[in-house]
């Protein structure tokens, strides 16, 4: 026991030298439905450098949300190993693995999830709140979040009062505003017609140039092309791993 923790260590101290985020080794996430079992991820290994835009693709029920759920530490692997900046998610207590998903990832649904009674400085503040952030600062680093998605004038807005191109860019302030290392985005542009669904993706071009480390998730090829790499999963497994040229 105390040689494995070691040499999850050492291995955690290689992947951190070597700017890797997101790290898999033969990760499985098995249901069992009666008889029937089901292996929505199987046997994956993926490794996800500081600073890539990626994006997962595979058609419904390939297992990208399945995942997404444990690349973001929503979930925990049947089988295999995650190791996200170089810690070992398996051997995380419950305090660390709510602090990684409040402050190492920004999450952004199809489904934007906003608090609809909320400001859009109110639901932007929210992780802050949640870390314990004193209130002068949530408010200036609030702000800065909805500057970086041109919102600053919606900020006393309501989710109602906001187009749904506008509605994303609160989610994105929101899932940026805690600086995280990773942003997780399922579907994003799912819920919003081609012309706004294409204004998220150039906002997303611009947080990756600035240094986000970006991972999409994705049925459609249109949206994909917007990564820099494409990992295209089938039946849980990875099918295709290549690298998009711009
Ligand atoms: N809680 C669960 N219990 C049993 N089976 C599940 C569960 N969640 C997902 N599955 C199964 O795992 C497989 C992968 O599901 P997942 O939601 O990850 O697919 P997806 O690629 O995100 O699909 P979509 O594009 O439709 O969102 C599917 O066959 C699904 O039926
Ligand atoms: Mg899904």
């Amino acid at each position: 026991m105390a040689q494995a923790l070691e040499l999850a260590e050492e291995r955690g101290a290689q992947l951190k030298q070597q700017n890797i985020v997101i790290r898999t080794y033969d990760l499985w996430k098995t249901y069992e439905m009666g008889d029937q079992i089901i292996n929505a991820v199987s046997g994956v290994d993926i490794e996800i450098h500081r600073g890539e835009y990626v994006a997962i693709m595979g058609p419904s029920g390939s297992g990208k949300s399945t995942l997404m759920n444990l690349i973001g530490c929503l979930d925990t692997p049947t089988r295999g190993e995650y190791y996200i900046n170089g810690r070992l998610v398996s051997e995380m207590t419950d305090d660390e693995l709510a602090r990684i998903r409040n402050k190492e990832i920004g999450f952004v649904f199809q489904t934007f999830n906003l608090l609809p009674r909320a400001t859009s400085l109110h639901n932007v503040e929210l992780p802050l709140i949640y870390s314990g952030t004193p209130a002068a600062e949530r408010i200036a680093r609030a702000k800065r979040a909805l500057q970086q998605v041109d919102l600053e004038k919606r900020m006393n807005h309501k989710p109602n009062e906001l187009s749904g191109g506008q509605r994303q860019r609160v989610a994105i302030a929101r899932a940026l505003v805690n600086d995280p290392s990773i942003l997780l985005a399922d579907e994003p542009t799912g819920n919003l017609d081609t012309a706004t669904g294409n204004e998220i993706m150039a906002l997303f071009e611009r947080l990756y140039r600035q240094g986000n480390t970006i991972i999409l998730v994705t049925h459609e090829a249109d949206i994909a092309r917007h990564a820099h790499r494409i990992i295209h999963v089938r039946d849980g497994k990875i099918e295709m791993d290549e690298r998009v040229e711009h």
